[in-house]
C-alpha cells in the first residue's frame, strides 16, 4: 500500500487519443448541473416501448429509476442492431481453448437468441421466473442470458468453477426453475465436466424442473443423466419454433440476480433491474471505453462475474459493439496466448484485472513483444487496486506507451463503473482510479460519516445511481442493514477504504470488512471458515487475507483441531481439498496454519488484524485486549 501513496506520476491523455474521443470535459459539468437530467439523456440512447414518467423515485434505501418506462434488454442488445444496419456485423467472436472458433453476426445472434427463448418457453419458463446458468465461456452462455432477458425471466449465472454445493445454494436461494449447463469445457488443456457437478447440485434443488444441456465438448454425459429432467438443448431446439417477441417489461422488472460474497453469512443475491442498469452500463461503456463502431472489445472476465455481465454482455451489446470471448487459460498452450489472440483478431480495447497483469509481468516482456499489439488503443483494469508497477508495465509492454489506461472501480452491487477516468479527458496517475464518473456522487467519509477532503476513510455513495442493486434477493432487510445502515439509509456503504489526494483523486485501499479479494474474486472469510469447521477434524477456524505478490491477496486459514487430531501435511492438504469441494478452487486456502488456540478479545471476538500481522510476518501491535496474550507467541512459532 505504501508505494501507492507515494506515487506521483501524472499522464495526460495522449493528444491523438484526445482528438478523437467520444466525450469531452463538458460531460462532468453537464452531469453536475443536473444529475437526473443527465441520466435521463443517457437513458434516451436506449430504445423504449414506453418512455418513463419520472427519472427517479427515492424512498431510502429503495430506489426506482425510469418509473413507468417499458423496455426490453434483449431488444436493445440484439433486435435493434439486427434490424438497424448491423445485421452482418459480428456481435460475438469466440475462440475455444483448443483453437476452435465461431463468429455470430447480430443477425445470427438474433436467430440464436430467439431459438433459445423458444426452448425456454417450451420448457415452461415464464416472465418473472428465475433461470440458473452454469456454463463455460462460450457464445451460448451469452445467448442463454439474452434469451432470459427476452422473455422476462431473471437469470442467475454461476461460475463454472464453483462446487455443486455453491451452485445448489444459489439455485435454491433464487428459486430457479431451469438450470442451463454444458456437457463440458476446456481449461488448461483439460476437459472439465459441468454436467457432473450439475447432477450433484440438483439433487438438493427441488425447484429445478429441467436441466438443459448445451453441447460444447462432446464428452460422455450418460452417467447420472436423468430422463425427463435432463434435456439436450439441440434436441429441444428442433421442436421449439416460432417467433418469440421481446416482452414489453417494466423498467424496474428484474433482469438478473448475481450472487456475491459479503462479510457475513451466505452469499447475497444482488438484484438488478432492467432500465437503470442498462442505462448505466451502456453509457459507461461508451464513455470510459470510448467505444467506436469498428471496435473489437475484449473483456477477459468470466461471464459469471459482474464485470462480464456489464462489460461483456449488456454494455457492449447495447452499444452494438463486437465482443471477443476466449474460453481458456492465458498460458494454454503457451504464455503468449492472449497476445496472439489480440494480434489475430485485431482487438482494440482490452479490459482485464491487475492479477492477470502481475502474472504476465512475472512471465516477462518477451512474449508480448513477439506479437503485433498495434491494434490496441485503450486498456482497462478492474477488480482490485492496481499497483503502480503493474500499471506502468501494462502501459509500456501491452499499450506500447500510446494507450490510455482506465482503472475502473465498481462492484457487483453498483452494477456499473463508478470511479474511472474519461480516457480523452482525465489525466491519470498510476494506481488511482481518478474521479467519480459523471452523474455519480461518491465521497470518502470518516467513522462518523463526515466527509474527508484529504486523506483516508470509507468510500460511500451519497445519492442513488441507475445501476445500483435494488435489493438483496428475497431479503430487503439484509439489503438495508448491509449497505444502508452504517451511515444511515441515504448513504451507500461500499465496504472499501479509499484515500483522497490533494487533487481530489481517489486511491482505493482494499476492503475494510471481512472480504478477501483473491485474484480479483471476492471471497467471504466466513464462508471459508464455515466450510472448514464442517470438516470432522476442525474445531475452530479463522480465515484472513494476506498480501500476495500476484493474487493481490491470498487466503491463510488458522485452524484449531478437534481432540484426537494431529497437525500434518496430509491434513493440511485434505483441508484445502475440502474447501475446494465445498466452495470451489478459488476459495482454496493458500496455507493452513494449525493453532492450539485463536487470539480472542474478552468479548470472544477473534482478532483478525493480529492474525493478518502474524501471516504477513509483521511486528504485532497492541495485544493487551487479548484474553490470553501468550496465544500470540505460540501462533508465531507455529509455521
Ligand atoms: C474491488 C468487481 C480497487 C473493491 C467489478 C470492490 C477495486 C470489489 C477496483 C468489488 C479497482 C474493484 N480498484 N479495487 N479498480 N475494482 N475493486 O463485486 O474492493 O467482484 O469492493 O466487482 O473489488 O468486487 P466485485
Amino acid at each position: 500500500m505504501e508505494s501507492l501513496l507515494k506515487e506521483g506520476r501524472v499522464f495526460d491523455p495522449p493528444a491523438a487519443f484526445r482528438a478523437q474521443a467520444n466525450v469531452g470535459a463538458d460531460l462532468y459539468d453537464e452531469a453536475a448541473k443536473d444529475r437526473l437530467a443527465y441520466w435521463g439523456r443517457q437513458a434516451e440512447q436506449l430504445d423504449w416501448f414506453r418512455k418513463w414518467d419520472r427519472v427517479l423515485e427515492w424512498n431510502p434505501p429503495f430506489a426506482q429509476w425510469f418509473v413507468g418506462g417499458k423496455l426490453n434488454a434483449c431488444y436493445n442488445c440484439v433486435d435493434r442492431h439486427a434490424a438497424g444496419g448491423r445485421a452482418d456485423k459480428p456481435a460475438i467472436i469466440w475462440e475455444g481453448e483448443p483453437g476452435d472458433s465461431a463468429t455470430l453476426t447480430y443477425a445470427d445472434l438474433l436467430r440464436e437468441v430467439t431459438r433459445f427463448a423458444a426452448v425456454l418457453k417450451q420448457l415452461g419458463v415464464n416472465q418473472g421466473d428465475r433461470v440458473a446458468i452454469y456454463m463455460p465461456i462460450i457464445p451460448q452462455t451469452v445467448v442463454a442470458m439474452l434469451a432470459c432477458a427476452r422473455i422476462g425471466a431473471a437469470h442467475s449465472v454461476v461460475f463454472a468453477g464453483f462446487s455443486p454445493e455453491a451452485l445448489a445454494f444459489r439455485i435454491n436461494d433464487s428459486g430457479a426453475k431451469v438450470l442451463i449447463t454444458a456437457d463440458g469445457y476446456w481449461r488448461r488443456g483439460q476437459l472439465l465436466s459441468t454436467k457432473q457437478n450439475a447432477n450433484v447440485a440438483v439433487e438438493s434443488c427441488p425447484s429445478i424442473e429441467t436441466v438443459l444441456v448445451v453441447q460444447r465438448a462432446g464428452n460422455d454425459v450418460a452417467e447420472g443423466w436423468v430422463d425427463g429432467r435432463d434435456r439436450w438443448y439441440h434436441e429441444e431446439a428442433l421442436s421449439a419454433t416460432g417467433d418469440v417477441p421481446c416482452a414489453e417489461l417494466d423498467a424496474e422488472d428484474p433482469l438478473y440476480v448475481l450472487y456475491t460474497s459479503g462479510s457475513t453469512g451466505k452469499p447475497k443475491g444482488a438484484l438488478h433491474t432492467i432500465g437503470g442498469y442498462l442505462t448505466h452500463v451502456a453509457s459507461t461503456h461508451r464513455a470510459v471505453f470510448d467505444t467506436k463502431e469498428s471496435d473489437v472489445f475484449w473483456c477477459t472476465a468470466d461471464i459469471a462475474w459482474t464485470t462480464a455481465h456489464s462489460y461483456v454482455v449488456y454494455g457492449p451489446l447495447a452499444n452494438g459493439t463486437t465482443i471477443f470471448l476466449y474460453e481458456g487459460a492465458p498460458e494454454t498452450p503457451h504464455r503468449g496466448r492472449w497476445w496472439e489472440l489480440i494480434a489475430k483478431y485485431r482487438i482494440n480495447v482490452l479490459y482485464t484485472a491487475p492479477t492477470a497483469i502481475r502474472t504476465f509481468m512475472k512471465w516477462g516482456a518477451v512474449e508480448p513483444a513477439e506479437f503485433d499489439l498495434t491494434s490496441l488503443r485503450l486498456l482497462g483494469s478492474v477488480g482490485e487496486p492496481i499497483n503502480p508497477e503493474a500499471w506502468i508495465w501494462y502501459q509500456t509492454h501491452i499499450g506500447g506507451g500510446r494507450c490510455p489506461i482506465v482503472d475502473t472501480w465498481w462492484q457487483t452491487e453498483t452494477g456499473g463503473m463508478m470511479v474511472a477516468p474519461l480516457p480523452g479527458v482525465t489525466p491519470t496517475k498510476p494506481g488511482s482510479a481518478t474521479r467519480p464518473l459523471p452523474g455519480i456522487d461518491v465521497a470518502v467519509v470518516d467513522e462518523d460519516g463526515n466527509p474527508v477532503t484529504r486523506g483516508g476513510g470509507y468510500l460511500v455513495v451519497k445519492s442513488p445511481w441507475p445501476g445500483m442493486l435494488r435489493t438483496v434477493w428475497g431479503d430487503d432487510q439484509r439489503y438495508a442493514s448491509t449497505y444502508f445502515s452504517k451511515f444511515g439509509p441515504e448513504t451507500y456503504f461500499a465496504g472499501d477504504g479509499a484515500r483522497l489526494d490533494e487533487d481530489g483523486y481517489l486511491w482505493f485501499l482494499g476492503r475494510v470488512d471481512d472480504v478477501v479479494n483473491v485474484s480479483g474474486h471476492r471471497i467471504g472469510t466466513t464462508e471459508v471458515e464455515s466450510a472448514l469447521v464442517g470438516h470432522p477434524a476442525v474445531a475452530e477456524a479463522a480465515v484472513i487475507g494476506r498480501e500476495h505478490e500476484v493474487k493481490g491477496q491470498a487466503i491463510t486459514a488458522f485452524v484449531v483441531l478437534r481432540e484426537g487430531n494431529e497437525p500434518s501435511a496430509a491434513l493440511e492438504k485434505e483441508l484445502k481439498a475440502h474447501v475446494t469441494r465445498e466452495i470451489g478452487g478459488l476459495a482454496r486456502p493458500e496455507e493452513v496454519r494449525f493453532a492450539p488456540e485463536l487470539p480472542k478479545n474478552r468479548a470472544g471476538k477473534i482478532l483478525r488484524r493480529l492474525l493478518r500481522d502474524i501471516a504477513e510476518g509483521r511486528e504485532l501491535g497492541d495485544t493487551t485486549t487479548l484474553i490470553d496474550p501468550t496465544v500470540v507467541a505460540v501462533l508465531q512459532s507455529h509455521k
